[in-house]
């Protein structure tokens, strides 16, 4: 994780790890290790099945603390009501369908569940379990009903599981879990901050129609702008996510008001009505720079000559719009620039160049390539005002450079 974080005011986060019965288990030790690095306070709690996992010593000496998984074994210090009262986070990884259903009926039969039953803070859970536990009516129910008392439940990544099987049902990265619960925890802190505000963000990537099959596009997730309007939402601002092409399941739960777009002019006009209402603007998505200059209304046969030329012709650039023609006063404009380095200058003299032309006030400056940048999980930012000059840098998930971003923001309209 980033390193960048710096000491928090009220003492570190305090988090209890809650790990259950399954092979992934394993994977909660890195979980444990990351939230660590980020500086937190972490205790585990197995589960006793769990155990069969992972030993008891290994968890002790990550820790340094004894690690109990029944009640009676604490029972002078009421542990799991100290525990649940002590956390300012919970997070079960992995979470088993067992547990999940156990939690879901309000069962306390060890000293997890117990936990689990008398924390009075945010819980995340990381499923895992195989595809069709996953997907039995049972636990979907039992998903279903957590999430609307409130426990955020992650959903499981897909991949390889134990067997020979594959599916959705993997336990997310534990650097994802990492992220999700700090970014959860980060915009709790920020609650509030902005109160009152209207947040529009883009995200995604255009899609520029060649004919009624066919369009040129690019590999923009939209993840970092999701991430953005979740957090801003998070902190109290009123969020628009203005999403070209952005997945079913990335825009799952969002709390922003969505609205979908395809085009580079699709998205400049919901851009323009988006900032009439907005106080801070954020430019995430990655815009075609070209659209074709014609669209075909019917889908274009091979030719004989076997080759085709088609013509583009340029899309405004709604940043550089957005930015010259405020659409109200007082308004922050912030701008991307996702960059690679190359012989004229580096993917940082890029950017700032970059930030100086298009008049924002910020501009979040991304380095990609050298495995960093599109969909991975490690990201590198440097974000600078419009003379180029830095106001901060960082790397880490995109969730937890979503909250330094709007940190920056906040920092921006205060100063
Ligand atoms: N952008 C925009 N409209 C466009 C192109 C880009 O609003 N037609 C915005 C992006 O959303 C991003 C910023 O401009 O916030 C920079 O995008 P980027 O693709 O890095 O820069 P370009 O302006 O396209 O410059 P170039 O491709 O030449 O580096």
């Amino acid at each position: 994780m980033s390193g960048s974080r710096a000491p928090r005011q009220g003492g570190p986060y305090r988090i209890v790890v809650g790990v259950t019965g399954g092979i992934a288990a394993y994977k909660a030790c890195t979980l444990v290790r990351r939230l660590q690095d980020a500086g937190a306070d972490v205790t585990v709690i197995p589960t006793p099945r769990a155990l069969d996992m992972v030993g008891r010593a290994t968890w002790e000496a990550l820790t340094g603390k004894p690690v109990h998984t029944e009640v009676a074994e604490d029972a002078a210090h009421v542990a799991h009501v100290r525990h649940g009262g002590w956390a300012d986070a919970v997070v079960v990884a992995p979470a088993t369908a067992d547990t999940i259903a156990k939690m879901r009926a309000g069962m306390a039969d060890n000293l997890l569940t117990s936990t689990l039953l008398a924390a009075r803070c945010p819980i995340l859970l990381a499923p895992a379990m195989h595809t069709e536990m996953w997907l039995n009516p049972a636990t979907a129910d039992n998903v279903r009903t957590l999430r609307e008392r409130g426990v955020l439940v992650m959903d499981p990544a897909s991949g390889r599981l134990t067997g020979s099987d594959s599916g959705p049902g993997r336990l997310p990265e534990p650097e994802d879990v990492a992220a999700e619960v700090l970014s959860l925890l980060d915009g709790l802190d920020a609650a509030g901050s902005f109160a009152g505000l209207t947040v529009a963000v883009s995200a995604g990537g255009t899609h520029e129609a060649v004919d009624p099959v066919r369009f040129l596009g690019n590999r923009s997730t939209g993840r970092f702008g999701v991430d953005i309007a979740r957090q801003a939402s998070r902190r109290g601002a009123r969020a628009i996510l203005v999403a070209a092409n952005v997945s079913g399941d990335l825009l799952a739960g969002t709390p922003a008001e969505v609205r979908t777009v395809e085009s580079a002019a699709d998205m400049h006009a919901a851009m323009d009505a988006a900032a009439r209402e907005a106080d801070v603007v954020v430019m995430a998505a990655a815009v075609a720079d070209y659209r074709p200059a014609a669209y075909e209304r019917t889908k274009q046969k091979k030719g004989a000559s076997g080759a085709r030329v088609l013509e583009l012709v340029e899309n405004p650039d709604i940043l550089a719009d957005l930015s010259r023609r405020r659409r109200r006063e007082g308004q922050t404009v912030v701008g991307f620039a996702a960059e690679t380095g190359d012989d004229s200058a580096t993917a940082w003299e890029h950017g700032r160049a970059k930030a100086i032309r298009k008049g924002s006030d910020l501009t979040v400056v991304n380095r990609v390539g050298d495995a960093a940048g599109f969909g991975d999980v490690d990201t590198a930012i440097a974000i600078v005002d419009g003379t180029g000059a830095t106001v901060a840098e960082a790397r880490g998930s995109k969730a937890e450079l979503a909250g330094i971003i709007l940190d920056a923001i906040s920092a921006w309209r205060t100063h």
